[in-house]
């Protein structure tokens, strides 16, 4: 891979990639989100990319679990894509927003019936007592909804990763792997190659 082969723009770069790993690879928008606690201790999970355009990378999540405490208080975070079937690997980091209740309202409304009554149910990132705990939980939101509209709960919403930086790698048999790099400057992205 040569900086000829990609995008100047990271962002459509990563949606060309998205593109061929979503013919290629069983979960492709599946990424790895790490958060920190301000005296610098990390926690990572995987969530699914929900939105990307030039403003950057989108999830979902409940605001009150731990990667939403994290990011309260530590608005930063790396993400990660690999995509085993194409020997492809993204990383991203970036400053952390909150998406706009409208935005979170519109994604929101796309959600099946049960996952929404799921999000409700969840205290996600909580101690719970059993798993009857959580059941009870879901059949109480269920019942509270009856067949009506369930709104979007304040506790639950969109991040946004505002990229700063970027990296493509592509695997090679030999171990010599392509890396390049992308940094956001005050005169836009700028790109070098990485050792592997
Ligand atoms: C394939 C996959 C997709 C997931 N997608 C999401 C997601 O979009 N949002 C979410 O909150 N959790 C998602 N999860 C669950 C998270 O990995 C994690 O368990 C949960 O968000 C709690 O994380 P936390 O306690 O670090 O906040 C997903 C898990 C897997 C394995």
């Amino acid at each position: 891979m040569d900086l000829a082969d990609l995008d100047p723009d990271p962002v459509a770069q990563l949606r060309a990639w998205l593109d061929d790993a979503a013919a290629a690879a069983p979960r492709p928008d599946a990424m790895v989100v790490a958060t920190a606690t301000p005296d610098g201790r990390p926690s990572a999970r995987v969530v699914l990319l929900r939105g990307l355009d030039e403003r950057g990378l989108v999830f979902y999540t409940n605001r009150e679990s731990r990667k939403g405490c994290e990011l309260a208080e530590s608005p930063w975070a790396a993400a990660v894509l690999h995509w085993w079937e194409l020997g492809r690997q993204v990383r991203v980091e970036g400053a952390v927003e909150e998406v706009a209740r409208e935005e979170s309202e519109a994604y929101w409304a796309t959600r099946p019936r049960a996952s929404r009554l799921a999000a409700w149910a969840s205290p996600q990132s909580s101690a719970l007592a059993g798993r009857d705990e959580l059941e009870g939980r879901y059949a109480e939101a269920a019942a509270r909804f009856g067949g009506g509209e369930i709104a979007l709960p304040v506790f639950w919403g969109g991040y946004r990763i505002a990229p700063a930086s970027f990296e493509f790698w592509t695997h090679r048999d030999d171990r010599l792997h392509d890396r390049i790099a992308y940094r956001l400057t005050p005169s836009g992205w700028e790109r070098e190659r990485l050792a592997p």
